[in-house]
């Protein structure tokens, strides 16, 4: 039997620089799907405009983020990679599944209510329909599972829920995605206050290691890593600071709690904090060379952002002509 491949699509925002939170809880479970799924990967950058950014560095970052996308292992070959501002079916998507949504259900979205409490006043417009904008990404292309952190999961239930409305309202159109939590690293924490996530729209450097951070500048953010007094190497939730490292080491390497605990027993956090910034150079070090080669060869990521706009267009332009049709407008041509 001819199965379709299940769907997949994720993102990130060019908001920041991309931090080992991204990679660990997002891309490095990425590749791991390559094979098995029909991919989409996208960077999203309508959704990193939903606070303030310079165009210098939002265009810089956009093009180190696809970068990144590749260097960590995500072949072109085998994935759609693109650029969200270049498809705007994601954008009319947004607007057409915007009056689908709530306001209730977008005020309850916690991400919103943190950032609004940060942001006060001055919050935009697009900070609050931010999840009918990543419902859009999904949907217009019936993706099956959304592979994403903890932290976007009520997003990709929203999606979920949106989806559900629109089928029953008209006729089955959308498939409804499920958020796909990989089991380990799925939750990387600052460094400075362990007991939040690691982010790269923080603002002390110390509280994360960038994916494009030199190795000196990893073992220095690693030994100013924020432990606790005890000096014992244990994986506990009372140790915050030291479970953080311990999650580092295990979803790079996919050693065991158990493993770790063993061979740092007696030995305080001097050797383990070290060891800590040798595992991640390691893993960075091939990552980072490969971006730099990418970021010189322009031509290179033109022609691949280019091949994967075209193929995301053919798609989305297909999900969303159904839904146009089946809320009642008039098609410009038949
Ligand atoms: P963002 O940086 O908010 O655009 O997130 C992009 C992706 O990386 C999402 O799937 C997040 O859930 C994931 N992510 C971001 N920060 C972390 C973190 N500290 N730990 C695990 N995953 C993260
Ligand atoms: N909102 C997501 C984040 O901040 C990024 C994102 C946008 C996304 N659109 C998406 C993730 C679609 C998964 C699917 O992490």
């Amino acid at each position: 039997m001819d199965e379709r491949k299940k769907v997949i699509f994720s993102g990130i925002q060019p908001s920041g620089n991309l931090t080992l939170g991204n990679y660990i809880g997002a891309i490095k479970n990425w590749v791991k799907l390559q094979d098995e799924y029909d991919c989409l990967f996208c960077v999203v950058d309508l959704h990193a405009i939903t606070v303030k950014q310079e165009p210098k560095d939002l265009r810089q970052r956009t093009l180190e983020v696809l970068a990144i996308y590749i260097a960590s292992g995500l072949e072109p070959e085998k994935n759609t990679l693109f650029i969200q501002s270049h498809v705007p079916a994601h954008s009319e998507g947004a607007w057409l599944l915007n009056c689908f949504t709530y306001m209730g259900e977008l005020g309850r979205m916690t991400q919103f209510k943190d950032k609004s409490q940060k942001y006060g006043e001055s919050i935009s417009a697009g900070l609050f329909t931010y999840p009918v904008l990543m419902a859009a990404d999904i949907l217009m292309y019936n993706a099956d599972l959304v592979p994403v952190g903890k932290d976007q999961k009520q997003h990709v239930e929203l999606a979920r829920d949106i989806a559900a409305r629109f089928n029953n309202l008209y006729s089955p159109t959308f498939t409804l995605p499920e958020p796909y939590i990989a089991p380990t690293g799925a939750k990387i924490m600052d460094l400075q206050e362990p007991t939040k996530k690691m982010s790269k729209s923080e603002e002390n450097a110390n509280s994360y290691i960038l994916i494009m951070d030199p190795p000196e500048v990893i073992r220095k953010k690693i030994s100013r890593a924020v432990t606790d007094s005890l000096g014992v190497v244990k994986y506990s939730d009372e140790q915050p600071g030291v479970k953080n490292l311990m999650n580092i080491i295990i979803s790079l390497t996919g050693t065991t709690p158990e493993e770790i605990e063993k061979k740092y027993e007696g030995r305080g956090y001097a050797d383990f904090k070290k060891d800590t910034a040798e595992t991640i150079i390691a893993e960075l070090e091939p990552v980072q060379k490969r971006v730099k080669e990418l970021l010189e060869d322009k031509t290179y990521l033109e022609q691949i952002y280019k091949a994967g706009a075209e193929k995301a267009n053919y798609l989305s332009m297909k999900i969303l002509r159904k839904m146009q049709k089946k809320i009642g407008f008039i098609p410009v041509s038949k």
